[in-house]
């Protein structure tokens, strides 16, 4: 294993909790050289050497790889690419950056023969990634389902075991160190989607920008879906979701209505879970921590680790002979509550199940297609709708 000296980008969450974990194996063969952060006069209680220029990292000749994780996708994007430019490895965290920019990351990896690693990204200390890239390479594989951010599945455990308000659960992740510095990544569903952009091309080999992509949260949820929930004997979880149907793919990101034969439905708290369907192997179920500093710093650790034994992830499915194509022409059955006529239009049922009206809401169940719901994205984000997938099973 070859001598790494680390510049580290970030001393927040995920920083602090490398240079614990580090501290902790006293490992010969890693250091952290030097750690750039954006405030250098804030108390770090720690000692080492600190910076708030990038060049002092970028120049020293002994650095030889780069751990970024910080806040701030425009800033890891840059710091990334001028890694991979100086032919200097690099580990990462960030799955906005990754999540917009994975296509000409993985071009530059090749074009300057240097490695990327960001395991961490997709599901803190869960080694998803790896495992898609490696175990699963020529795999028939039918599905990636999951519950990839802890911060929202932290909430919804509150909530749904606890009776805690949403604000104060979702007070307690960030003082937990659970939840991103913009809380609306979790809540609305980003962070997940962010994730799942990027498992999907070490699952399938296929890019899909973000845009494109039904992506909806648990911010409106309100106490009429919870009980709806409960009555149904479900909990409601925030999903993301890939599955190939022949040569078609679908992805989406939305809060689903779980049974109890469900792998997800006693995924609590912090802890992320990925259920992961094959043709011939029916269903395998990763389970771990998916956020916090300590879980998420041994997943950088893991990457550094690898990248000292110079392993690089190969996108061995982008160079499948035939990829699926992305569609958003596949029904889902969900639950809609809503208040208004017209909010109700929105959606155009091709079979309705279930209806109720009162004054105060009213829910429709029912199926409708994913290129509706996603028709419609920022308009059932008002604080009078919520829908969620409603599996028949
Ligand atoms: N928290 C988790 O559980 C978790 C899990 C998986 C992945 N991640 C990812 O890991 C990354 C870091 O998350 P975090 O929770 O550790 O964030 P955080 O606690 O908010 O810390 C962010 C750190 O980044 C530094 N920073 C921000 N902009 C910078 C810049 N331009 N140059 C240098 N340093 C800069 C900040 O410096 P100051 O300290 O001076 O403000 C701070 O130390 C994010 O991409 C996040 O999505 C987090």
């Amino acid at each position: 294993m070859k001598t790494l000296n680390i510049g580290l980008f970030g001393f927040g969450n995920v920083g602090r909790g490398l240079y614990d974990v580090l501290q902790r194996i006293d490992s010969d063969n890693v250091h952290i050289k030097r750690i750039c952060v954006r405030d250098i006069a804030k108390e770090r209680g720690v000692k080492a050497e600190f910076t708030a220029d990038p060049n002092d990292i970028f120049e020293d000749k002994d650095i030889n790889l780069i751990v970024e994780v910080i806040d701030d996708a425009d800033a890891a994007y840059d710091i990334v690419k001028r890694a991979l430019k100086n032919r200097i490895p690099v580990v990462s965290g960030n799955k906005k950056m990754l999540g917009y920019h994975i296509v000409e990351l993985i071009d530059l990896q090749e074009q300057y023969n240097t490695p990327l690693l960001y395991d961490a990204s997709a599901c803190g200390s869960i080694p998803v990634i790896r495992n898609l890239e490696e175990y699963y390479d020529n795999d028939l594989l039918c599905s990636v389902k999951g519950i990839l951010n802890g911060s929202s599945n932290f909430i919804l455990s509150k909530i749904f075991n606890e009776h805690m308000s949403y604000k104060d659960a979702l007070k307690l992740a960030q003082d937990l160190g659970f939840a991103e510095s913009n809380p609306t990544l979790d809540i609305d569903g980003w962070d997940s989607l962010f994730k799942l952009i990027i498992i999907t091309v070490h699952a399938f080999g296929i890019y899909v920008a973000p845009d494109q992509i039904f992506t909806y949260g648990i911010s409106t949820m309100n106490d009429s879906d919870i009980r709806f929930a409960r009555e149904k004997d479900r909990r409601i979880k925030l999903v993301a979701h890939v599955e190939k149907f022949d040569d078609r793919l679908i992805m989406c990101v939305i809060p689903q209505l779980i049974s109890r034969n469900k792998y997800i439905y006693s995924v609590e708290d912090e802890f992320n879970g990925v259920v992961i369907k094959g043709l011939f192997y029916d269903k395998q179920f990763m389970f771990g921590r998916g956020a916090g500093g300590h879980p998420t710093g041994s997943a950088v650790l893991s990457d550094i680790t690898a990248c000292a034994y110079n392993y690089r992830y190969e996108y061995k499915k982008r160079n499948d002979s035939v990829l699926p194509i992305y569609t958003t022409d596949h029904t889902f059955r969900v639950y809609f509550r809503y208040k208004t006529a017209e909010q109700r239009n929105l959606l155009h049922f091709s079979k309705v199940r279930e209806q109720y009206s009162s004054e105060e809401y009213n829910y429709v169940v029912g199926d409708v297609t994913i290129a509706n719901l996603k028709a419609h994205q920022e308009e059932l984000r008002t604080a009078d709708c919520f829908v969620a997938a409603y599996p028949f099973d």
